[in-house]
């Protein structure tokens, strides 16, 4: 089994002293064989001074976005070749990525397969909107959105990749809800079904689909032992270096 992954994903937030503040609070409380993968994902800025301060057997590191080629004259983008010497992870998808700077999933697709190529493992977000679960759609848009992301890629790439259900009604201050144990459970037996029809049942059960969507202390027991969760995305309590250690402690307790 592989072990749970807990993400924290800073948005744009803090600055350099601010995020090595933070860093080194987590730091110091944090074990260093956990059983639980613990991965930061600050702004582009704040990866290259983190990398030089933080401890690699307690932390790794994710960008929250790239752009899909390799090089070139892309001005404002920074790329995942770029990204390989400082981060494990890369971050596409992510609802904001995809509602707030109309990504499509044809570059969510571009996106994953330059993670990839760049051997650089992709969190893939996936995730409904509320008027979609409303109209029913959920696992339609969820199909489409994994199928797509996924199609450039081939069972060999994709061993280590990781799928973030994140209902985009569950995501920041404005969250309608969270979304239920439950209902992460339904979409996770969906996504491994999908996932294992195209690439064999052996490939998709080793994929590791996490939740995300106002993740917190009160809930995140709940999500891993009743959703059956891999982990989580965890956007605000990621920000508060007591609630995001409560996170990764719960989620270590719950897998014992
Ligand atoms: P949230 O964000 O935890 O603040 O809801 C989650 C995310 O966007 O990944």
């Amino acid at each position: 089994m592989r072990k749970k992954l807990v993400v924290g994903n800073w948005k744009m937030h803090f600055n350099v002293s601010q995020s090595s503040h933070l860093l080194h609070r987590l730091q110091e409380r944090i074990q260093t064989h956990n059983d639980v993968e613990v991965v930061l994902a600050p702004s582009f800025l704040v990866l290259q001074p983190l990398s030089l301060q933080i401890d690699r057997r307690k932390f790794k590191l994710a960008a929250q976005d790239c752009y899909w080629q390799d090089e070139g004259a892309f001005t404002g983008e920074i790329s995942a070749t770029m990204l390989h010497d400082l981060v494990e992870y890369i971050i596409v998808g992510h609802s904001e990525r995809r509602h707030v700077f109309n990504e499509t999933d044809e570059d969510v697709a571009r996106k994953t397969a330059a993670v990839i190529r760049n051997g650089i493992v992709p969190i893939v977000c996936v995730g409904e909107t509320a008027g979609e679960r409303k109209d029913g759609e959920t696992k339609q848009v969820l199909y489409s959105q994994l199928l797509s992301a996924l199609k450039n890629v081939t069972s060999e790439d994709i061993k280590d990749l990781v799928i973030a259900y994140e209902p985009v009604w569950a995501i920041g201050k404005d969250a309608v809800r969270e979304a239920t144990p439950e209902e992460f459970r339904e979409v996770a037996i969906f996504a491994k079904k999908v996932l294992s029809d195209k690439f064999g049942g052996g490939i998709a059960r080793d994929i590791r689909i996490i939740y995300g969507g106002s993740v917190n202390p009160k809930n995140a027991r709940d999500f891993v032992v009743e959703g059956g969760a891999d982990g989580f995305l965890v956007g605000r309590d990621s920000l508060d270096a007591k609630k995001f250690l409560q996170i990764i402690q719960i989620t270590r307790d719950a897998e014992r």
